[in-house]
């Protein structure tokens, strides 16, 4: 049976509820039968203690592990990163250290990754996905693609999307090919023209200035194929209170040699073709 992971919504019904019901403990996907005998709740083969339910928190995701009710959270001296998988209703969404790894307020991070992937449509071939993040980009763009190389550098990352159902085929799909590496240094040794789109989704530029520099784009545009298209996130601080960044990443991406490039409002990133 798949990792059991919970909410305060249904772990609330759990509370509320006697005799047989259903909750969904894998964050929406499905439903499934419980019932609760004896002071515990009785799921598939587990029998759990009702009292560990008591005290759960908003905005958790939470697994039952040795008896007890845990966060998918944690710390890492490494990195003195915090990571936390976040749920939003539908599929989650990664903080790392209170940052979110998706738009998740105003639109889900499955409208969120749908709209990148639009941008840069039809996607087909060889698909680079430099940042992989939980692997929606890579799992979206592997239903039309030849083969996904998805590029995660930090292992904490690909550690917290194993408890994620929404994150199941990024480990089983035969068409995506994980890389635990820094994408920065690895992408030179692909070939020139290799991939026919390439979804760049980096963190913010503080987090990750090398992914926005103009050594990362010429590799961008050295390892894509004459004809192919680039999604490139940016940040949109317009609609907070911070400077537009757009025009000058637009800028960058035509001296590294792009054709075109193309702010789309609606995905929060530039389109390029070479
Ligand atoms: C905005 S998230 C990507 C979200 C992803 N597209 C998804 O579908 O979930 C950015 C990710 O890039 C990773 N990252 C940052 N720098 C990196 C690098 N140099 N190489 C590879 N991954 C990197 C971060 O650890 C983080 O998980």
């Amino acid at each position: 049976m798949a990792v059991i992971i919970l909410t305060k919504s249904e772990i609330d019904k759990i509370l509320a509820f006697s005799g047989e019901f259903e909750i969904s403990a894998d964050l929406g996907k499905s439903l499934r039968k419980v019932r609760t005998e004896g002071g515990c709740l009785v799921i598939g083969q587990h029998k759990i203690l009702l009292s560990i339910f008591k005290n759960a928190k908003e905005n958790t995701c939470y697994i039952i592990h040795d008896g007890k009710l845990e966060a998918v959270a944690f710390f890492s001296e490494q990195t003195q990163l915090y990571y936390k998988l976040v749920p939003t209703g539908g599929w989650p969404t990664l903080k790392i250290s209170s940052t979110p790894m998706h738009r998740h307020i105003h639109l889900s991070p499955k409208e969120d990754t749908e709209l990148k992937l639009r941008a840069v449509s039809p996607v087909h071939g060889k698909v680079l996905d430099t940042c992989c993040g939980l692997g929606y980009t890579a799992i979206m763009a592997a239903k039309n693609a030849d083969d996904v190389v998805t590029f995660e550098k930090d292992k904490n990352v690909l550690h917290i999307a194993e408890f994620n159902p929404y994150s199941e085929e990024l480990f089983n799909s035969k068409k995506i090919k994980i890389m635990n590496n820094d994408v920065f240094g690895e992408i030179r040794k692909f070939p020139d023209c290799y991939f026919s789109r390439i979804i760049h989704d980096p963190p913010t530029v503080a987090y990750a200035p090398e992914l926005y520099s103009s050594e990362f784009h010429g590799e961008l545009y050295r390892v894509l194929r004459p004809g192919g298209k680039l999604y490139h996130y940016c940040p949109n601080p317009r609609k907070t209170k911070g400077k537009v960044y757009y025009p000058k990443l637009v800028r960058r991406l035509k001296g590294a040699g792009f054709k075109s490039a193309q702010w789309d409002e609606k995905s929060s990133g530039i389109v390029s073709t070479k």
